[in-house]
């Protein structure tokens, strides 16, 4: 099955698509996980994005949708994928759309995780990454077994550049401009259903199996 995940930053992205992934044997593949990753080896796509990400604006479309287009053409991607943080915008979408057809694919559905600007902000100022594997943690729920340790990699935690508040706001802001678009984008091809994000990690994930097993027609 080929899913995205859509909403606003916090939302639980990337917290329900590592599981999905995990169930649904699909690549979990989040480009800002991957430009994190190229930062943190300094390549040039990674000197790149930093400008932009401390900034909590898009990288532009010419960077990201090559690196995403070549990531979706390795092996893993043929067993389903789920996309976190891609797209952004119409013009990504569009691309997307292109590459998939050319492939004789298509998404099966996009899922939006709908959860409120307060409860947003709490939950990425109280946030705490795993550096290695990118498992994201919080100071609330959910925390590791182990304080500072990540329980899949024991990899250490730490708080990532853009969870200021400062930058928060920025990020929120972008999202509102350039990213609800995506929802009529999505709705109009039928490929649209919404959870909300405001329950339960187990909750929602049983939602969002439950939304694209009916957005895509299929049982599994
Ligand atoms: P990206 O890394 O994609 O960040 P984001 O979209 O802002 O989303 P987040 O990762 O902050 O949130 P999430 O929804 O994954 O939530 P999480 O599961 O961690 O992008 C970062 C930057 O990269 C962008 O600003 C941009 O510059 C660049 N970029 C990336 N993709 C791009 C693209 N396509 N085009 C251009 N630029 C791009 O959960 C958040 C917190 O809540 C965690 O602490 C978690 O433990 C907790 N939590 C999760 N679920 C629940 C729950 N149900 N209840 C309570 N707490 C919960
Ligand atoms: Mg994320
Ligand atoms: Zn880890």
């Amino acid at each position: 099955m080929n899913l995205i995940l859509l909403g606003p930053p916090g939302a639980g992205k990337g917290t329900q698509a590592i599981n999905l992934a995990k169930k649904l044997g699909a690549a979990h593949i989040a480009t800002g996980d991957m430009f994190r990753q190229a930062i943190a080896n300094g390549t040039p796509i990674g000197k790149k994005a930093k400008e932009y990400m401390d900034k909590g604006v898009l990288v532009p479309d010419e960077v990201t949708i090559q690196m995403l287009l070549e990531r979706l053409g390795q092996p893993d991607s043929k067993n389903g994928f789920i996309l976190d943080g891609f797209p952004r915008n119409i013009s990504q979408a569009e691309a997307l759309d292109k590459a998939l057809s050319d492939r004789n694919s298509t998404i099966d559905a996009a899922l939006l995780i709908d959860v409120k600007d307060s409860e947003l902000i709490g939950r990425l100022t109280g946030r705490w990454v795993c550096r290695t594997c990118q498992t994201p943690y919080n100071v609330k729920s959910p925390q590791p077994k182990v304080q500072g340790k990540c329980d899949r990699c024991g990899g250490e935690l730490y708080q990532r550049e853009d969870d200021k508040e400062a930058v928060i706001e920025n990020r929120l802001k972008v999202y509102r401009e350039q990213s609800l678009p995506l929802i009529e984008y999505y709705s109009k091809r039928g490929r649209l259903k919404r959870v909300s994000g405001e329950q339960a990690i187990g909750n929602v994930e049983k939602d969002l199996l439950e939304a694209s097993k009916a957005t895509a027609g299929r049982v599994k």
